[in-house]
C-alpha cells in the first residue's frame, strides 16, 4: 500500500533521514520505533507532505506522491495525528470531528458560512456523520464539552477521530499513547485494533510504548539516527541485537514488552 524508497533528507547540516525504505502492506499495523531524534517524525511528515524529501519517493497504492502537497496527499486518503496534540481547544468535541469532516465536503470551511440551503443540508449531513464517528470511538457522551476539557487519553482519540472523518484508507499516529496511563493505553490499543479490523484501514504507528507496540503490531521497523536498523515482527525485532544496543536504557522495557507479548 506504501512504498518508501530510499528518502533522504536534511535540515541544514543534521541528516535526519539517510537512505530510508520501508514498505508497509495494506491491512497491517506497522510500528515505526527508534530512540528520541532517529527520524520518526519527519518521516511521517514527509509520507503526509509536510517536508519534500531532497532524494527518494513515496509511493501510495502505486501512485508517487512525492511532490503532493499535503491538502493533496489528505484527499487520496492519508490522514494522521501529531505527537503533540492539535485540537481546537476552544470548540467542542463534535465541532472538532466536523472540521474534519470538511475536507471530505465540496462546500469546504470557509463557503458554508454563507448557508445557503444545500450547504445547510451538507452541514446536517456532516454532523450526523461526525456523531457516527463519536459513537464509534466511545466519546459520543462528551460531544458538547470543549475538547480543552477532556482529559489527554480523550483528546488522542478525539484526534484520532478527526482523521478518521476523512475515511482515509491510511492512518499515521505519531505516539498516540504519549501521556497516557496504563488503562488509557489499553483502551487507545482496542480503538485502534477495532480500526483496522472493522475498517479496515492501514496504520503506521509511530510508539514508545513497547507494550503498547509489541501487542498490536504486526510488523516493525526500527530507525536509530535516521538509518533503518531492524524489521521484522515483534519477536524477530526484540531478539535483534542491535535494536537493544540502541534502546540501551531502554532495555528492560523491550523486555517488559517482550514479557507481555509471550
Ligand atoms: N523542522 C526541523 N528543523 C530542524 N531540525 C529538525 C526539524 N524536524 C526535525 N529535526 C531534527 O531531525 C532529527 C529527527 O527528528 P524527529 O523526526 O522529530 O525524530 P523522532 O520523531 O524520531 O524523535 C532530530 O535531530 C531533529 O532535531
Ligand atoms: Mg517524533
Amino acid at each position: 500500500m506504501l512504498n518508501i524508497k530510499g528518502i533522504w533528507k536534511s535540515f541544514g547540516g543534521l541528516m535526519a533521514l539517510r537512505h530510508i525504505s520501508v514498505d508497509v502492506k495494506e491491512g497491517d499495523i506497522k510500528a515505526l520505533i527508534g530512540p528520541n531524534g532517529a527520524g520518526k517524525t519527519t518521516l511521517l511528515n514527509i509520507i503526509s507532505g509536510i517536508y519534500q524529501p531532497d532524494k527518494g519517493e513515496v509511493f501510495f497504492l502505486g501512485r508517487n506522491i512525492s511532490n503532493l502537497p499535503s491538502t493533496k496527499i489528505a484527499r487520496k486518503g492519508i490522514s494522521r495525528t501529531f505527537q503533540h496534540v492539535e485540537l481546537f481547544g476552544n470548540m467542542t468535541v463534535l465541532e472538532n470531528i466536523m472540521v474534519g469532516r470538511y475536507v471530505k465536503t465540496k462546500a469546504g470551511f470557509f463557503s458554508s458560512g454563507l448557508k445557503m440551503p444545500y450547504v445547510m443540508k451538507e452541514e446536517k449531513e456532516i454532523q450526523r456523520k461526525s456523531e457516527e464517528i463519536l459513537e464509534y470511538i466511545n466519546l459520543a457522551q462528551r460531544n458538547d464539552e470543549l475538547a480543552s476539557n477532556l482529559p489527554i487519553g480523550e483528546q488522542r482519540i478525539l484526534e484520532i477521530g478527526r482523521a478518521l472523518a476523512t475515511e482515509p484508507r491510511l492512518l499515521l499516529l505519531d505516539e498516540p499513547a504519549a501521556g497516557l496511563n496504563i488503562r488509557e493505553t489499553r483502551n487507545l490499543g482496542e480503538i485502534i485494533r477495532k480500526i483496522r479490523k472493522e475498517l479496515r484501514i492501514t496504520i503506521v504507528l509511530v510508539e514508545h510504548d513497547m507494550e503498547l507496540v509489541m501487542r498490536i503490531s504486526d510488523s516493525i521497523t526500527v530507525l536509530n539516527f535516521g538509518e533503518v536498523i531492524a524489521e521484522g515482527t515483534p519477536l524477530e525485532v526484540q531478539k535483534n541485537r542491535e535494536v537493544i544496543v540502541a534502546y540501551l536504557g531502554e532495555e528492560e522495557e523491550i523486555q517488559r514488552g517482550y514479557n507481555a507479548h509471550t
